[in-house]
């Protein structure tokens, strides 16, 4: 998978480079372009932005620069690859769900396009939308509060994205038993436990020494639908009504 990413602090994305996005990296599963947009600055401040028409607070950021800076990186791009996905990070985007950071991983190029101050001029993502040289473009939030910027927002669709590819993590199976995952029925996953047994006075729960393996799945099944129905009933209104009367049942065993 090829990761464009244009930004007026290019920086900001060098902890890609760690952990296990930098593992997939290294092992040449995904390979990372960091971009400064100031370089597609057209006028002698190299300016970026500018104040909004209508008036209102704040500064956008310009079409102009914004046009040049993607169209660059799509020129530079492997041309025997097909089109990018454009993804341009802002909070009036759709939220970011474990489904959608699935797609991200099945496309092979991505080129993300966070933007700082009160967000990019409109007509980008409208042009890129009726442009063929890209096959799409998603914008998506991380969800319901603001942040200064969309390149944390970058961090987080990033790794959500590549740690999905296969043999990005160590154990196969475990995307599957992911909170949010299909796997899990798109509910929260259940607590664990390690070594030592007991820690300040407090044991881990019997049934996870007991060898019986289908017991556990149960267990850890029902612990997931009860954390999810305190926690997070939306998800269980958005799941199969099998799965919904499940977790109803497993929270009527629990305690006030
Ligand atoms: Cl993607 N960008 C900004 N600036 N704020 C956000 C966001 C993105 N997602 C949630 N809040």
């Amino acid at each position: 998978m090829r990761i464009d990413v244009i930004s007026i602090f290019p920086e900001y994305l060098e902890p890609l480079k760690l952990s296990l996005v930098g593992k997939a990296i290294e092992r040449g599963q995904v390979e990372l372009h960091l971009h400064d947009l100031r370089e597609h600055a057209i006028d002698i401040h190299r300016s970026v932005d500018d104040s909004p028409y209508g008036g209102g607070p704040g500064m956008v950021m310009k079409a102009d620069v914004w046009g040049d800076a993607i169209d660059a990186v799509i020129a530079a791009g492997p041309h025997e690859m097909v089109a990018p996905l454009l993804v341009v990070p802002t909070p009036t985007g759709d939220v970011l769900t474990q489904q959608n950071a699935q797609e991200l991983s099945e496309y092979p190029w991505l080129i993300f396009c966070p933007a700082r101050y009160e967000g990019m001029d409109a007509r980008v993502v409208e042009f890129y939308r009726g442009s063929s040289d890209v096959a799409g473009v998603l914008e998506l939030s991380i969800g319901d509060y603001v942040l200064a910027g969309g390149e944390a927002a970058v961090l987080v669709m990033v790794e959500a994205a590549v740690r999905l590819l296969s043999g990005v993590l160590g154990n196969e199976a475990s995307p599957v038993d992911d909170s949010f995952a299909a796997g899990a029925d798109g509910l929260l996953a259940a607590p664990v436990y390690t070594r030592p047994p007991v820690w300040r006075g407090m044991s881990i729960p019997e049934i996870l020494v007991s060898g019986d393996h289908a017991k556990i799945a149960t267990w850890r099944k029902t612990q997931g639908l009860q954390l999810t129905e305190q926690r997070r009933p939306d998800l269980i209104a958005r799941t199969a009504p099998a799965d919904a009367s499940r977790a109803h049942a497993a929270a009527a065993d629990l305690p006030d």
